[in-house]
């Protein structure tokens, strides 16, 4: 059974996630505990990235830096962490130099062998369910925690390409080369992603969010070969184990950046999360039902006040727009994650011009 934590004062984020209509759009960001936060980097100076990770003290401080700063303005924390514990998980070594590092990628299918051949995620991310519940217990209810994990296609491309990767060559050639093993590698994956999503709601978290991040480097046919029927699987295993073991049946974020929504939608999450690349008013076919969220470029940030305030206001036009003119399941949030270099006084005037745009009948165009 799940533990017990303070009462939530603001539930607009799970009300959203649900399709239900809201008063105005919950608002987070992708990376909202990260460098363009000083609170951030002055932590961050004394310690290693997967020490903060698997330090919950430390995860806990820095989820809620911008739960303080930007308190009563934002509608959801997210855990500090990292999609790349899970490949840690199943035996990799994984730096962050100041990019992920793989000492020992996959090169080939034999290179499986050498990953553990099964992982308990009590024991080898147990620090990540610490710092959850640590998390939920200190934010006393007042905004949800968001868990999350790597979708399994992201997850495969870092392990084989050993890094970030423009063309995510290696990957793609696992794919075309040896379709089985691939097949296999990314379900093994996805069966740890259930098992660490469920640990993770056991532990306190609200909402689930999967970050397909490499998404859109695969041909629409090829994620519906490759990436989908995973995230099918994680959806639909996850809500069973949910159910069978008496926990919260938590909403479910799908963010498969760069892959086409409707593709998204396929899999069965609550929340489909869009990039900036997508028109809401496009997706207004997929069922009510289903949640959106996004999608800001990040680099509009980067603009000034005013450019910032014309482009919430053009960006809440089109998902009202897109919901026949209620604010009906839209999280809104940016189109990725927010980029060092931000000012975070910029960040605070973002959410205040949601608050300010996304209910219906709000002020026109500035
Ligand atoms: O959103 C949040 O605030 C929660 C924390 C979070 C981090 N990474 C912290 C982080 C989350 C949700 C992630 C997810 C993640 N990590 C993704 C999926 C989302 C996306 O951006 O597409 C991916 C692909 C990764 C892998 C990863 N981690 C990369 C490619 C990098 C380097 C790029 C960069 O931003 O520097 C990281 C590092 C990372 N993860 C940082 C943070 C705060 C910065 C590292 C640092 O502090 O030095």
């Amino acid at each position: 059974m799940e533990q017990t934590f303070p009462p939530l004062k603001n539930d607009l984020l799970l009300r959203a996630a649900r399709g239900e209509q809201t008063e105005r759009a919950p608002v987070w960001v992708m990376r909202q505990a990260g460098r363009y936060l000083p609170e951030f980097r002055e932590t961050r100076k004394d310690h290693e990235f997967f020490e903060m990770c698997r330090t919950p003290e430390l995860a806990t401080e820095v989820t809620l830096q911008p739960i303080r700063r930007y308190k009563g303005l934002v509608d959801a924390a997210i855990i500090f962490s990292d999609i790349l514990v899970i490949p840690q998980a199943m035996g990799m070594e994984v730096l962050m130099n100041p990019g992920p590092f793989f000492p020992d990628p996959l090169d080939t299918p034999s290179d499986v062998s050498k990953l553990s051949p099964t992982v308990d995620v009590d024991k080898e991310l147990g620090y990540v369910f610490k710092a959850i519940t640590r998390t939920r217990t200190m934010l006393e209810g007042d905004v949800p925690l968001i868990g999350f994990c790597g979708a399994p296609w992201t997850l495969m491309g870092y392990m084989i390409e050993g890094g970030s990767s423009k063309t995510l060559q290696k990957a793609k050639t696992w794919l075309f080369k040896y379709p089985e093993e691939s097949n296999a590698l990314l379900f093994r994956i996805a069966d740890i992603c259930v098992d660490y999503l469920v640990g993770q709601v056991k532990a306190g978290a609200q909402l689930l969010q999967v970050f397909d991040s490499n998404a859109g480097d695969l041909s629409p046919y090829d994620f519906i070969t490759f990436s989908l029927p995973t995230l099918k699987h994680i959806a639909s295993k996850l809500r069973e184990r949910l159910t069978s073991q008496s926990l919260p049946s938590v909403p479910l974020t799908l963010f498969a950046k760069g892959a086409s929504p409707t593709l998204a939608a396929r899999a069965g999450f609550d929340t489909i999360g869009l990039d900036w690349t997508v028109d809401p008013r496009d997706v207004a076919s997929l069922p009510v039902e289903v949640a959106l969220q996004g999608n800001l470029d990040p680099s509009v940030l980067f603009g000034g006040r005013e450019a910032i305030e014309r482009e919430v206001c053009r960006m809440s036009q089109a998902f009202l727009a897109a919901r026949g003119g209620v604010c009906r399941g839209w999280i809104a949030n940016l189109g990725h994650g927010i980029t060092p270099g931000v000012e975070p006084d910029d960040l605070k005037f973002f959410f205040e011009c949601v608050h300010k745009y996304s209910s219906p009948g709000s002020k026109a165009m500035p």
